[in-house]
């Protein structure tokens, strides 16, 4: 164990166990945080999402002749077929995005190879899933698939701003500062080691199961808020105060109580998470272009507040939150966003899974009843 990473103490939630053996990323394991040996920072500031999914999917950073076809092949893949579209017109229009992206994926399943191809294919459809359920039934329109944008992170906030009112979040988006952000953001939540989604996604690769059904998993799994659903609730609780003061006084008030804050603690890390600084600068220089005064300045109380309380930090969710506010992006839409990029990782662990592959069946300590004699169903009371 080195700096940055948590003692483990306890074996509950398997904290500390070690799992498996992956080349895929070091979480702070003396390394810091690494994609295939590259560096998170370097990554960020130089690199595009495709390349760190290439990077990720075939263990190498992609030449600019891979790099074309890769984007290439991504894109052929953004299409929609009628029964996906029929299906998607069908999920009611109050669902979670998120289910959406599971029964999207778990349709995409029904009509779509397990081949060479289902990473592409997966990657590249994703963002239409989201953009043309979102467009249908809040505005009532369709979404052309078709763009001129080649990137995941433009394609991905033209199409679900496609219909959207003009407004200086829609600008901001649509800026090269806006695709920027998003890029970085992709990057960021790309890939996390054996985090509880990708390990679920590996779990379903070592029974032999098929691609999309260890993606649903690994969307299932990341729904919740102590996972990605995390970036969705944070942004609940820093909207849902109207200034600093009142921030600090809901924030003492909801630790008092023992509730948990949104975006904040990690299980790896032990005093910082290493994906912040980028975000929260990301997060500032959205904030300073539409001139707000409010949900960056009550963010940084609570960050603030939290370590002076607590001495806990902000994870990569709390500043996505704003983040992804300030791109005009329903708060709904935060976790889905997640997976169009932690699919390049779940899909990276499911294929590193299957090269080596052994079933993933722990066991459990029993502590329930001692033995009992059976009771026909007449004498039970
Ligand atoms: N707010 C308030 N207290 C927190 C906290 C938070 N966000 N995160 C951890 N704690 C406290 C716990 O209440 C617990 O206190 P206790 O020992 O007095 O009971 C202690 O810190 C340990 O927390 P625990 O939940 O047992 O640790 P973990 O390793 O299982 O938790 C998380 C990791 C991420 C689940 C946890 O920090 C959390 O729930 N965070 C909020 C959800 C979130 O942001 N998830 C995204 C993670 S990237």
């Amino acid at each position: 164990m080195t700096m940055g990473q948590k003692k483990q103490t306890k074996s509950g939630g398997l904290a500390g166990v070690v799992a498996g053996k992956s080349s895929i990323s070091t979480v702070g394991t003396g390394h810091g945080l690494n994609y295939r040996g590259y560096d998170i920072y370097d990554l960020a500031k130089y690199a595009t999402f495709e390349e760190v999914a290439f990077l990720l999917l075939k263990e190498k950073l992609p030449n600019a002749k891979e790099l074309a076809e890769f984007k290439k092949e991504l894109i052929s893949f953004r299409g929609l077929s009628e029964s996906l579209k029929e299906v998607l017109r069908l999920i009611p229009k109050d669902s979670h995005p998120m289910d959406v992206m599971r029964t999207g994926v778990s349709f995409l399943g029904n009509i779509s190879p397990d081949d060479k191809l289902v990473d592409e294919r997966l990657l590249g459809i994703l963002p239409s899933i989201l953009a043309y359920w979102h467009n249908f039934h809040v505005h009532g329109k369709e979404i052309d698939t078709k763009s001129s944008k080649e990137d995941i992170a433009s394609y991905l906030l033209e199409k679900l701003h496609a219909f959207s009112k003009p407004s200086p979040e829609v600008s901001l988006a649509l800026s090269p500062l806006g695709t920027e952000a998003m890029n970085v953001s992709l990057i960021l939540y790309a890939e996390h080691e054996f985090n509880a989604s990708t390990f679920a996604a590996r779990i379903c690769a070592s029974t032999n199961s098929d691609t999309y059904s260890c993606i649903v998993s690994g969307i299932g799994t990341l729904r919740g808020n102590l996972h990605g659903g995390a970036n969705e609730a944070a942004y609940e609780l820093i909207s849902s105060f109207e200034n600093s003061q009142d921030a600090l006084k809901g924030i003492k008030e909801k630790l008092d109580s023992k509730a948990k804050i949104m975006g904040f603690g990690h299980r790896v890390y032990v005093d910082n998470d290493p994906r912040n600084v980028v975000i929260k600068g990301y997060s500032k220089r959205l904030s300073d272009a539409l001139g707000d005064k409010k949900l960056y300045t009550i963010s940084e109380v609570i960050e603030k507040e939290m370590w002076e309380e607590k001495k806990l930090f902000p994870n990569l969710d709390f500043y996505s939150a704003s983040v992804y506010h300030f791109l005009g992006i329903p708060t709904a839409y935060f976790t889905p966003v997640f997976v169009v990029s932690r699919t390049s990782g779940w899909l990276a662990h499911v294929n590193e899974q299957r090269k080596d592959n052994k079933l993933i069946r722990p066991s459990s300590e029993y502590v329930g009843l001692d033995k009992q004699e059976y009771i026909a169903l007449e004498n039970r009371i």
